[in-house]
């Protein structure tokens, strides 16, 4: 089943809470609902927030209908929809793109909307072959590729498949995949949460690491190649991912292991020039300082709890979408 979809006028979305305890699933259909789901982050990552995005653009039209909205009631909830969360670029993509046909008719825009949502399903594979076969030639040899991976760039975070788990899928399919390791991701665990289930359910041998390890088992060699997903890729090649992917890049860099990018077209920003210009989701103290209901920190501490980091270009050896290789170490640029 799709991570996101559209059935019978609601958005049906796997509940991404509730992993991976439970597959369970919600209907939405208010803006505010859908609204409420991304910023829980019971519907994530940088692709199936583009797919939420385009759909929410038909529900705020459908609840517009129903409750007798004007134009401007319309357009105030789109627009909360778009800035639900800051930095993933696809998100206000996703409805900048599906709201331009609002004066068309509702048809259009829901046919752009599923527009969207098979097009990031094709997208996802094209990248999943596409990176197979440059960690392929990058890595050399004919034995199994280990992977390490940050956050959950799977089928949960786009509408199906996958970004940087797409290429572990691929990887996987043609038999050159060897063990993987998930960063668990603090503080939300989507790597032990939701990586991890993922890689469960594909049958591969996988070890879920804290964040900290992940930089020294790259120094000891323990992986072959790092690949993540990206929620917004700057003009200049700079990539804004979960927080903690940059020192994997650096541990990378100075092993002397690809760091590859795995990410559709769309995330990539032709407006923002480099990573300085990246708006990064501050999510508070309490995802930090609180876990499983109890404080964890003395009551006189405060946190910082930046949702995302930027890698600089330079430590980037390739970004892989759907229609290309980009190399950015080597001084390509996305735009
Ligand atoms: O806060 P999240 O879980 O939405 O962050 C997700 C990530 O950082 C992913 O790596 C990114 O969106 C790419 S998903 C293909």
């Amino acid at each position: 089943m799709r991570t996101i979809d559209w059935d019978g006028g609601a958005v049906v979305i796997i509940d991404q809470v509730a992993l991976p305890h439970e597959l369970r699933t919600q209907r939405l259909t208010e803006v505010a609902e859908l609204v409420d789901a991304i910023r829980r982050l019971a519907v994530r990552g940088a692709p199936a927030l583009g797919a939420a995005g385009a759909l929410g653009v038909v529900l705020a039209i459908d609840q517009g209908q129903r409750e007798g909205w004007d134009d401007d009631g319309v357009a105030a909830a789109i627009e909360q929809v778009r800035s639900a969360r800051p930095t993933a670029a696809n998100l206000a993509w996703g409805v900048e793109r599906v709201a331009a046909l609002v004066p068309k008719g509702r048809d259009d825009v829901l046919a752009e909307a599923l527009a969207v949502l098979d097009e990031d399903a094709a997208a996802n594979r094209a990248i999943g072959e596409r990176g197979a076969d440059l960690l392929l030639g990058l890595c050399g040899g004919d034995g199994p590729i280990r992977v390490h991976t940050h956050c959950n760039a799977g089928a949960l975070a786009c509408v199906e498949w996958g970004t940087a788990l797409g290429v572990v899928r691929s990887l996987h399919e043609r038999g050159r995949l060897g063990r993987v390791l998930a960063d668990e991701t603090r503080p939300l665990l989507q790597g032990a949460r939701l990586t991890a289930w993922e890689l469960d359910r594909m049958g591969v041998d996988h070890r879920v690491v804290v964040d900290g390890a992940g930089p020294f088992l790259v120094a000891r060699g323990e992986t072959d190649a790092v690949v993540v997903g990206a929620d917004r890729i700057a003009a200049n090649g700079d990539v804004a991912n979960k927080i903690g992917t940059y020192p994997l890049a650096l541990a990378a860099a100075r092993a002397g292991i690809p760091f590859v990018v795995a990410a559709p077209e769309s995330t990539i920003d032709p407006a923002t020039p480099d990573g300085a210009s990246i708006p990064i989701e501050d999510r508070g103290d309490g995802e930090v300082l609180v876990i499983a209901g109890h404080r964890i920190a003395p009551e006189g501490s405060a946190a910082l709890n930046p949702a995302f980091d930027v890698t600089p270009a330079d430590l980037v050896t390739a970004i892989v979408t759907e229609a290309r290789t980009i190399r950015p170490a080597r001084g390509e640029r996305p735009v």
